[in-house]
């Protein structure tokens, strides 16, 4: 009885100390996106070790070529999409008629707009601060894209996620639930940082969130995995 007693007071004791994921992500953002990218200023040495490991730059180098060429006049919706540097890109890059940006953290949207106004392409970005699993519907749009983004969703945030989507086209990249020697790595990160909520999911769980009689493909490029409902991003 003591014992289950401990134990109970122990995971209230972590919850409160758990951040909100808002909370996480404003004051993680500059650090991740800093390090991720090699940008020019300050940043941790967690983050420095951990952008050892991941290939943010070559994961946005090459959604912007898979998606680039069809965005031209088109409504791009992207997720999470922290301090923005795919977003420009495909404004900068590929002229879409537009790039809606949304995220949790305050922090990123603002930097996004800062930087959107220096490179003179507000009038092309709509931006909103917001927890994405509690929106019912996103504002018109051809294609919805997330980069290290579906990561952060439960199940049930997942299948509404997907729900809402619909059979507009999406491309997100995904990790996949599997023994690896990255997955370790990264659940130790995870737990060091005490990140409220990291999911990876396994292909059959990924399939299960897309709505019935939906296509759904598993695409490579350059050892990374995105997800896709479109066979013209393949
Ligand atoms: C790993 S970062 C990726 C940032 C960016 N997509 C990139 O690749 O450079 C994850 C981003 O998702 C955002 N995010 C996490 N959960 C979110 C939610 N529920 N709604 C909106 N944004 C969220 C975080 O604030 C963060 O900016």
């Amino acid at each position: 009885m003591a014992i289950i007693l401990s134990q109970q007071l122990k995971i209230c004791y972590d919850e409160r100390l758990m951040p909100t994921q808002k909370e996480y992500w404003d004051k993680k953002i500059r650090d991740w996106s800093y390090a991720s990218y090699k940008k020019i200023g300050q940043t941790s040495l967690i983050e420095k070790i951990a952008s050892f490991f991941r290939a943010v730059e070559t994961r946005k180098e090459v959604t912007l070529k898979l998606i680039g060429p069809k965005a031209k006049n088109k409504t791009i919706v992207e997720l999470g999409c922290g301090m923005g540097e795919f977003a420009m890109g495909l404004v900068m890059r590929y002229k879409p008629k537009k790039v809606i940006v949304y995220d949790i953290s305050e922090i990123a949207i603002k930097s996004v707009k800062k930087d959107a106004k220096k490179l003179e392409i507000l009038s092309k970005m709509e931006f909103y601060t917001a927890d994405v699993t509690t929106i019912d519907k996103f504002p018109q749009f051809d294609l919805v894209v997330g980069l290290g983004f579906i990561e952060y969703l439960n199940p049930q945030q997942m299948e509404k996620l997907f729900a809402i989507i619909g059979d507009k086209p999406f491309l997100f990249s995904y990790f996949e639930k599997k023994l690896s020697f990255y997955n370790l790595l990264h659940k130790i990160y995870i737990s060091m940082q005490k990140c409220p909520g990291a999911y990876k999911y396994s292909k059959k769980e990924i399939r299960a969130f897309i709505p019935q009689k939906l296509k759904l493909y598993f695409v490579k490029k350059n050892g990374l995995q995105f997800i896709t409902n479109s066979i013209k991003i393949r």
